[in-house]
């Protein structure tokens, strides 16, 4: 990653700690670990949630996910304008994830297959998590399925705000050697 992306989320996060959530951006391991289960299933198009400096962005068009099947969620302005440089070819959207479904609509997108997010969810209220994961879901189809990676020990979606929804989840992937060593959880619809 060039100097300026890992200096311009630096930057974002004094700006706003909890809400971006990291001081670093993911690794390009953890990044290719998110990515994998979204491109190999085949369900298009894709939605990112929580762009940053494009991290997991790189890591999907790397593993062969066309630009056009992409489409990226990112509420910092500093960090849309970025990901919008430096992806031209991928749609950015600067919006709330809690209301992407809306944005998609007005985009012309009325489904995606799977949503990938590296949003900060434990840093979040409840009701906010909640609200989040339930639009993602609002988004796919019935067989689409939520990737949410965590740094810590349990499933970032609660198990009581899974059976409120209808969705289960289980980690698909440990990456050891990321800082600090991080689990993907994979949500779909029961
Ligand atoms: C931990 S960073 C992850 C960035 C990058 N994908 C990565 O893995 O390094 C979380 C990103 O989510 C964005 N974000 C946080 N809350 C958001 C929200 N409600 N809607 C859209 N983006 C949000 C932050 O601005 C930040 O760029």
């Amino acid at each position: 990653m060039p100097q300026s992306s890992a200096a311009l989320f630096f930057t974002r996060w004094l700006r706003n700690p909890r809400g971006v959530g990291s001081v670093i951006p993911s690794g390009e391991q953890l990044s290719a670990a998110m990515a994998a289960p979204a491109v190999a299933c085949r369900n298009r198009p894709v939605l990112e949630l929580g762009g940053g400096t494009g991290t997991v962005t790189e890591a999907l068009l790397a593993q062969g996910l066309a630009p056009e099947e992409l489409i990226v969620v990112e509420r910092d302005p500093g960090l849309h304008q970025y990901l919008s440089e430096r992806f031209p070819k991928v749609r950015v959207l600067k919006t709330d994830a809690a209301r992407v479904s809306a944005a998609l609509h007005a985009q012309g997108v009325h489904q995606v297959g799977a949503v990938v997010s590296s949003l900060p969810l434990l840093s979040m209220p409840l009701l906010t998590r909640r609200r989040i994961v339930a639009d993602a879901f609002r988004c796919m189809g019935r067989d689409g399925f939520l990737l949410q990676f965590t740094y810590g020990p349990r499933s970032p979606v609660p198990p009581r705000m899974m059976v409120a929804m209808g969705i289960r989840g289980r980690p698909v992937s440990r990456v050891w050697r990321n800082v600090p060593p991080a689990t993907v959880w994979q949500y779909e619809r029961i």
